[in-house]
C-alpha cells in the first residue's frame, strides 16, 4: 500500500522562553535565553528539512497555582521568562526561504483591527510566508494582566474568537487585490473604488475599516487553531486551514480528524482544504535499542509534579493541595477543556494520571528507520494530514529530527523534498 506525502510542522513551545538551560546539549542557553540566535537556527534547521511551517506558542502570564505561588515556576523557567514572539517573525522570514511562520495570538485580548493589520504587514512584508494561531487563552492570570477581573468564560471566548477571525478576515477583505495601481500617469497609487468600510457590528466586537494596509498577498494568512473540546472543533472547523490536535493513540487520532473533517464539511467547505496535523514527539537515536533506553531513561526521571503543575497552569487547579494516592473527586476547568477530559480519563488518582497522561503521541522511538514506519503506518490508519513534532528545543533534538529523520522520510516519498510555490497557503493545500 502506498502511502500519499503527508505535512510536517514543527511546534516551538515555549517560544521565546528558556530551552534546555539545564539538560545536556542545551548549549549556553541558560546565558543565552534572550538571544534570538537559538529560533533562527531552529527555523534554518526546519526550512531546510522542508517543514510546511514553525508554529510559535504563547502566553501572557506568570503562573502561580502550583503551591499557590510563583516560586515553582520561576525556580525552573516554566512560562517565565519569556518574550513575545512576535518580534521573532521578521527575523525569521529573512534568515529562511520557504518555511511558513505561525505566531500565535489571543482572541481573548487582541484588539481584532491591530490583530488584522500586524498579521497583514508580516504577510505582506514576507510574499505570503505568515499564518496566526489563534487561541482563546485559558488562564485566569492572563485575563489579570489585559484588566480583567475575571476570565471570560470558555464557551463564550470561543463566541468570541468566531466573531473576532470575522472582522479580522472582514479587514484582509476590505482592499481588493488589486487595489494598488500605482498609476504615476494619473496620480492614482490606490484605486478607492477598491477600499471599503466593513462597519462590522457584533456582539463583542464592533470596526469601521477598512484596514489602513493593503490586502494581504495570501488574502488570508494562514489560520491556524487547537481546539479540543466540540466548541474548539467547531470553532475551528468554521474558519481554519490547519487544526492541530494533542491526541495520545491511533484510535484518537482518526477520530478527531474524522469529526473535524465531518464538521468542515458541515461548513460547505471541501475537508481536504483543511489540514488536521497531530502533535508529536518523537525519541529518535541510532538504533532501535539506543532509543528505547532513552525512552525509559526518561520515564523514569520525569517529575511528576513538573507535570502536575505545568498543566495547573492550564487547568487553573493547584494540584499540590491534592492527595496523589487519593481518588480524584468531581472537577472543573474553566481553562483548557479537551485537554482536562484527556487527563482526567488518565486514572483514578493523580499519581496513575501522572503517569499516563501524555501531551500527544510522546512513545513513539527508534531508529529514523523505525519512527519513519511508524510515521507512515500511523498515517496510513488514520488518512493524514501529517505530524506536528515538538519536544524540549536542545540543538542535539533539532538535529535528530530534522537531519536524521526527515531525510529517511524524504526518501521514502513520504515528506516533500522541496517546495513548489512561494507562498506557504499554496505549499499548505499542494497535498
Ligand atoms: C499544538 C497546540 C498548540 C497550542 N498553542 C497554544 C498557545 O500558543 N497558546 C495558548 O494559550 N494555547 C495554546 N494551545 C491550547 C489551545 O489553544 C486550546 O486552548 C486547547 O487546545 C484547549 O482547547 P479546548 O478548551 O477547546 O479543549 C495549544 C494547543 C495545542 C494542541
Amino acid at each position: 500500500m502506498t502511502t500519499d506525502p503527508f505535512h510536517l510542522g514543527w511546534f516551538q513551545n515555549n517560544t521565546y522562553g528558556v530551552h534546555g538551560w539545564n539538560v545536556p546539549w542545551g548549549g549556553n542557553t541558560a546565558r543565552d535565553w534572550a538571544n534570538p540566535q537559538l529560533q533562527i537556527d531552529l527555523a534554518q534547521a526546519v526550512d531546510r528539512a522542508c517543514f510546511d511551517f514553525l508554529l510559535m506558542e504563547d502566553s501572557a502570564f506568570v503562573p502561580d497555582n502550583y503551591g499557590a505561588s510563583m516560586d515553582f515556576y520561576l525556580k525552573r523557567a516554566m512560562r517565565a521568562p519569556k518574550n513575545d514572539p512576535l518580534p521573532l517573525v521578521p527575523l525569521l522570514h529573512q534568515a529562511t526561504k520557504n518555511v511558513g511562520i505561525v505566531p500565535t495570538i489571543s482572541t481573548s485580548f487582541y484588539p481584532p483591527f491591530l490583530l488584522a493589520r500586524l498579521i497583514a504587514t508580516l504577510d505582506l512584508m514576507s510574499d505570503g510566508r505568515v499564518g496566526c494561531n489563534f487561541v482563546t487563552s485559558t488562564a485566569a492570570r492572563a485575563a489579570q494582566n489585559f484588566g480583567l477581573k475575571e476570565h471570560i468564560e470558555h464557551d463564550a471566548r470561543y463566541r468570541m474568537a468566531d466573531e473576532f477571525v470575522d472582522v479580522v478576515k472582514q479587514l484582509w477583505d476590505s482592499w481588493d487585490e488589486d487595489a494598488i495601481v500605482a498609476d504615476a500617469e494619473n496620480a492614482m497609487f490606490v484605486d478607492p473604488c477598491k477600499v471599503r468600510p466593513i462597519e462590522f457590528e457584533g456582539e463583542f466586537f464592533s470596526s469601521r475599516g477598512p484596514l489602513n494596509t493593503a490586502r494581504p498577498p495570501q488574502g488570508h494568512p494562514v489560520l491556524v487553531q487547537a481546539g479540543g473540546s466540540p466548541q474548539g472543533r467547531a470553532f475551528a472547523s468554521k474558519h481554519m486551514d490547519v487544526i492541530l490536535a494533542a491526541v495520545g493513540t491511533v484510535e484518537e487520532m482518526k477520530s478527531f480528524r474524522d469529526d473535524v473533517r465531518a464538521r468542515v464539511a458541515s461548513h460547505g467547505r471541501d475537508p481536504d482544504s483543511c489540514k488536521v496535523l497531530f502533535q508529536f514527539t518523537p525519541i529518535v537515536a541510532e538504533t532501535d535499542a539506543q532509543a528505547q533506553e532513552i525512552c525509559e531513561a526518561r520515564r523514569k526521571a520525569a517529575d511528576p509534579k513538573v507535570m502536575l503543575a505545568g498543566l495547573g497552569s492550564l487547568f487553573d487547579i493547584d494540584f499540590s493541595t491534592i492527595d496523589v494516592e487519593e481518588p480524584l473527586a468531581e472537577m472543573t476547568t474553566n481553562g483548557q477543556q479537551g485537554t482536562f477530559k484527556r487527563f482526567m480519563s488518565m486514572g483514578s488518582n493523580l499519581r496513575e494520571i501522572a503517569e499516563n497522561f501524555r501531551f500527544g503521541l510522546d512513545d513513539v522511538h527508534g531508529s529514523p528507520e523505525t519512527v519513519a514506519s511508524k510515521m507512515e503506518e500511523m498515517m496510513q490508519e488514520v488518512g493524514g494530514d501529517g505530524f506536528l513534532v515538538t519536544g524540549n528545543l536542545t540543538r542535539r533534538y533539532l538535529a535528530e529530527i530534522t537531519d536524521g529523520l526527515v531525510p529517511v522520510l524524504q526518501k521514502r516519498g513520504l515528506t516533500r523534498k522541496g517546495y513548489s510555490h512561494a507562498q506557504f497557503r499554496h505549499n499548505l493545500l499542494e497535498f
